[in-house]
């Protein structure tokens, strides 16, 4: 089985931005503990970050993943086109955020990507990730996947 995480505008920044929000972990250690995760499981986990929606929405189209762990980032409150994208290729996905946008500013109370989602995590920093990596490889190997 494989997951494609992917992580959207500005997370490469982790480890340096809004520390207050996002915490102190890197984006390359939160992508090697994951990685170390899904291996043990026989699971291979594909990773994208980037700042421009188009090539999201490439790796989207172009993957062969079961499942995708998704960041949207800024993208989560803007993008129809990865919206489209994530329906598109009808992968089953869940939408995390290190942060909880719903203590924030109103614009960020809004996803494009929620109400489609398998779940979302949100507000538990760099934990969420590895939460919904257990819950993608629960579900890819469970009893009744
Ligand atoms: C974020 C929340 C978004 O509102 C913000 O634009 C981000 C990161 C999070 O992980 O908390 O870039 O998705």
């Amino acid at each position: 089985a494989k997951i494609l995480l992917v992580n959207g505008p500005n997370l490469n920044l982790l480890g340096r931005r809004e520390p207050g929000h996002y915490g102190h972990h890197t984006l390359d250690s939160i992508v090697q503990n994951m990685k170390n995760t899904a291996n043990s499981a026989d699971v291979e986990l594909e990773h994208i970050q980037s700042n421009a929606e188009h090539e999201l929405i490439d790796a989207i189209h172009s993957t062969d993943a079961n499942f995708i762990i998704i960041n949207p980032a800024a993208f989560t409150h803007t993008s129809v086109a990865i919206r489209d994208a994530i329906l598109g290729v009808a992968i089953p996905f869940i939408e995390v955020h290190l942060s909880n946008v719903h203590a924030r500013e109103p614009f960020r109370h809004h996803s494009y990507f929620s109400d489609k989602a398998v779940g979302v995590i949100c507000g538990l920093g760099a934990d969420g990730y590895q939460f919904a990596l257990k819950s993608a490889i629960n579900r890819l190997q469970g009893p009744s996947a």
